[in-house]
């Protein structure tokens, strides 16, 4: 496994010195350390670059011309870290708010986990010196996220994780909005969603000896909101797909009449083997187009596959089996005037099947690089 610790620094000349060299002695000897510097005032990038001499090629820095915060600062870090094959990457302060001490219980986490959460939050580990309202405040933001997202996290805003390349691709950088706080919170939540294996270990946090902290209270309130957005993200993302799912349906039916008419009526081949063709045909359409639009978000950049355009396929056989089942129990069961009622409530229940068994098994969570 091929580790990467990125380190996002603004002005931690005093920290990051003791701090890659504390990481060095913990991490495996192949383990490399990215630093992501926004031209810290204070000279943090000139010193990673003298440590640099004593780590051939093991300690790298990304400069950023001016600040843009310690979350772009991790995407950006997580991106070349992807670029250049690594397998693990993680996450860190320069403070020593996240000891470097605790790196291998992460890593033998790692085997077995796609996250590892350093966390404040579960039995053993803890908040150093914090005073009773900071503790509220970190224990009440952890039940507000629980709740709001219904996802089984108690440490949703901590900032030491490992993450594995492939919880990261599921993720999906490019489609992370927030910044601050929030960014914890909306990755830890994508993650969960996208079926990562998730596991949190106990770690104590300090507060820092040297430099401030750079993260302005406001930001507090600012999650506080974010949370919503981010679960109405994921809302508004699935009624988009159902709504390209739909079109991609209306078109597949398209497709199958045109086809059928054509073999059916103008060719005149027997109807029942046209339709069946015609089934595979139309089928086939619908596959490829949700796989490349209604699904994209989920499916990146993997491709097309015949096992998922089996599963495809045979999910729309279970759409139609209940389509008929409802259409065929409506007719018995009521009195209706018309029996294209009942086959219009059949479409729509064999639709809403046919698309969570895409959602959920067909297309989910292939691959996540490509973004919307
Ligand atoms: N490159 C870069 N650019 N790095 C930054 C920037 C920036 O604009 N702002 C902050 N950093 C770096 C800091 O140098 C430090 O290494 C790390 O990001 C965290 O910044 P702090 O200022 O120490 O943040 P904090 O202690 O208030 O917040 C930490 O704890 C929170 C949970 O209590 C962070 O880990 C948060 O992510 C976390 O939510
Ligand atoms: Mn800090």
């Amino acid at each position: 496994m091929k580790l990467l610790v990125i380190i996002p620094t603004y002005n931690e000349a005093d920290n990051i010195q003791n701090l890659i060299q504390a990481v060095f002695t913990v991490i495996p000897p192949n383990g490399e350390i990215l630093v992501v510097d926004d031209n810290s005032p204070d000279g943090t990038a000139e010193i990673v670059e003298k440590t640099a001499a004593e780590y051939s090629c093991r300690l790298h820095i990304l400069k950023r011309p001016e600040k843009q915060g310690g979350a772009s600062a991790f995407l950006q870090g997580f991106a070349w870290g992807i670029e250049r094959g690594c397998d693990a990457m993680l996450a860190m302060d320069a403070d020593f708010s996240h000891d470097p001490r605790y790196i291998p219980m992460l890593l033998e986490k790692a085997n077995d986990h796609d996250v590892v959460l350093g966390s404040r939050l579960v039995k053993g580990g803890g908040i150093e010196n914090r005073t009773f309202a900071r503790n509220l405040i970190s224990h009440g933001a952890s039940l507000y996220c629980k709740f709001l997202l219904a996802a089984p996290i108690k440490d949703w805003t901590g900032g030491y994780n490992l993450w594995s390349k492939k919880a990261l691709s599921k993720i999906g950088l490019k489609s992370i909005v927030t910044r601050g706080y929030s960014f914890q919170i909306e990755m830890k939540y994508k993650a969960f969603k996208a079926g990562c294996k998730i596991t949190e270990v106990p770690i104590i946090f300090p507060d820092r000896k040297y430099g401030v902290s750079k993260m302005p209270a406001s930001y507090l309130v600012k999650a506080l909101f974010d949370v919503w957005r981010i679960k109405c993200m994921r809302m508004n993302n699935g009624i988009k797909q159902f709504i390209k799912f739909g079109i991609t349906g209306g078109l597949g039916t398209v497709t199958n009449l045109v086809l059928f008419f054509l073999c059916a009526d103008k060719a005149g081949l027997p109807e029942i083997p046209v339709s069946i063709g015609c089934f595979f045909i139309a089928g086939t359409q619908n596959y490829i187009i949700n796989h490349n639009w209604s699904f994209a978000n989920n499916t990146g950049t993997a491709k097309v596959s015949v096992k998922r355009w089996a599963l495809f396929l045979v999910s729309s056989l279970a759409g139609l089996s209940v389509n008929i089942t409802v259409m065929k129990c409506m007719i018995m069961n009521f009195y209706l005037p018309y029996k294209f009622i009942a086959q219009a409530c059949g479409i729509a229940a064999g639709m809403v099947i046919n698309f969570l068994f895409s959602k959920f098994v067909v297309f989910r969570g292939i691959s996540c690089l490509k973004e919307k």
